[in-house]
């Protein structure tokens, strides 16, 4: 059997892991909102005001921390008002980006009603592309002001007197693309014209800008975060840069195990970039802590297309994907203040499935459940040996030896969080744990597999991929895992 080691500082804590970071990105896109958290009031499918009680009760079960809100491109031809009054007064309008009727059910109180009812913080995202600084502020002074005007009055006759407080609002989407087509000094200037009238309207709001993320091929967006930056020096302005990374290697249920290995290789490349947006605002805003906020990311297999609303199988493999990069936003957590993973319902690596009055959760939702201990914890130094595998990353020149394991610690009180991805087809791989700094009084655990990484859960059989307890016997400060192959391993680590 092949063997790896971790080895775990507990007295080295690093920075706390926001909680946003196992945030969520839902968009009007194919049945994400509609059907898969919208079925009305009138509906037979359960719910609450029209909000569906399965979808509900999943998201509050992760207590999602944030949902961001309403694209993605749809984003930059909203128009918010379209959206609020009586619903059967509410227009019918063109959605362009994904080629439907938009009915305008559900605007921003059912969104904010949304967020409320699942418990988690809501993110906006302006219209830039096709909207006006003077839409933008006003949908803030809807939202947020709590003095008497017109649109306050309005907040309050569609049943909101008091207001809603929404912290975090995206200046645009993808303004290089769908969001506008501006090139980065273009953008920049938008950004600070949008931006001095929103922070005008409330001062405690935080002011997303629209970075680029994983586009290596196109020369303007490998450079766009720095050029944006460059001719952006307002640094009040800005108070997080967003980055978009979506991957695919293969489909999503058929693919070789060279395309296997090729997603996870793909880690190395989105670490890069990771590293680079962080060196850039490093770089221009050294005097205030500029978040980076990955707020699209996932797989993205070529089954989703326009044509079926973006919707694709959600496997095992992607699950493990996630859980890889939850490990690696932790392992960045200085920077990263939020993640929003695309999208949360039936749409892309969606948590969920829905179909009529039925849900299955997808292998990704058990790995948010599973990892979730580690929101709001501190991170710990810590040090993987691992056997490697071969892999041309996304946008590198050569192939190179990938680290197969990948895993991130953190501390809470008493008790330490490990989770540990083996992404390996084959192979289980026995590793010693030792734990630096404290001793160990018990340890438990859990493990997403299944016997193919191409497995996933349907909603004629939802159940094939779900966690399983796992029993460690643990002595002093050390213990032996055998992580399976194609598996998320997590343990929670109770202190002596
Ligand atoms: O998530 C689907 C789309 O991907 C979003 O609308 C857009 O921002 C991105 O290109």
């Amino acid at each position: 059997m092949s063997r790896a080691s971790i080895r775990v500082w507990v007295d080295l804590p690093q920075a706390t892991i926001a909680a946003n970071l196992y945030g969520h990105f839902a968009e009007h896109l194919g049945r994400c909102i509609y059907e898969g958290i919208w079925v009305g009031p009138a509906s037979r499918i359960p719910n609450e005001n029209g909000l569906r009680l399965d979808v509900l009760a999943a998201l509050k079960q992760l207590r999602a921390p944030v949902v961001r809100w309403p694209g993605g491109c749809f984003a930059d031809d909203y128009h918010w008002r379209d959206g609020v009054g009586p619903r059967d007064t509410r227009p019918k309008t063109m959605n362009i980006w994904w080629q439907q009727t938009e009915p305008n059910e559900f605007g921003t109180d059912e969104f904010l009603r949304f967020c409320r009812a699942v418990g988690c913080d809501p993110y906006l995202c302006a219209n830039v592309g096709s909207g006006t600084p003077q839409e933008a502020r006003a949908w803030l002074e809807y939202c947020n002001f709590g003095g008497d005007t017109t649109l306050t009055a309005l907040r309050a006759a569609n049943g909101h007197p008091a207001p809603y407080g929404v912290r975090h609002w995206g200046v645009g989407n993808e303004n290089w693309g769908c969001g506008g087509g501006f090139s980065p000094e273009q953008y920049a200037q938008e950004f600070a014209r949008f931006s001095v009238y929103l922070r005008a309207v409330d001062p405690v709001i935080e002011l997303v800008a629209s970075g680029a993320g994983m586009d290596l091929a196109n020369p303007i967006l490998m450079r766009w975060n720095h050029d944006f930056c460059a001719a952006m020096p307002h640094a009040h302005l800005i108070d997080h840069l967003a980055m978009h990374a979506y991957f695919a290697r293969g489909k999503g249920a058929e693919f070789h195990d060279a395309e296997h290995y090729a997603l996870f290789g793909d880690l190395v490349t989105f670490e890069r970039e990771i590293e680079r947006a962080d060196h850039v605002l490093g770089y221009f805003y050294p005097h205030k802590r500029v978040g980076l906020i990955i707020d699209e990311w996932g797989v993205w297999h070529p089954e989703a297309t326009v044509d079926n609303g973006l919707e694709q199988p959600n496997t095992l493999r992607d699950a493990l994907f996630a859980a890889s990069c939850l490990n690696l936003f932790h392992r960045h957590a200085r920077r990263i203040v939020m993640a929003n993973i695309a999208q949360t319902i039936n749409v892309l690596q969606c948590l969920a499935i829905t179909e009529e009055d039925r849900m299955a959760l997808t292998p990704t939702y058990h790995v948010y459940d599973m990892m979730r201990p580690h929101m709001g914890a501190r991170l710990l130094t810590s040090e993987v040996e691992t056997p490697t595998f071969e892999a041309h990353p996304v946008g590198l020149h050569a192939k190179q030896a990938v680290p197969l394991l990948n895993a991130s610690a953190s501390i809470a009180g008493k008790k330490v969080f490990l989770s540990v991805v083996n992404p390996s087809v084959d192979q289980p791989i026995e590793t010693p744990i030792d734990l630096r700094g404290a001793g160990i009084a018990a340890v438990s655990g859990r493990v997403l597999t299944s016997a193919s990484p191409r497995d996933a859960n349907t909603i004629a059989a939802p159940k094939t991929v779900t966690p399983k307890r796992v029993k460690v016997e643990a002595s002093g400060g050390g213990f032996t895992c055998v992580l399976p192959p194609c598996s998320l391993t997590t343990l929670t680590i109770a202190l002596a």
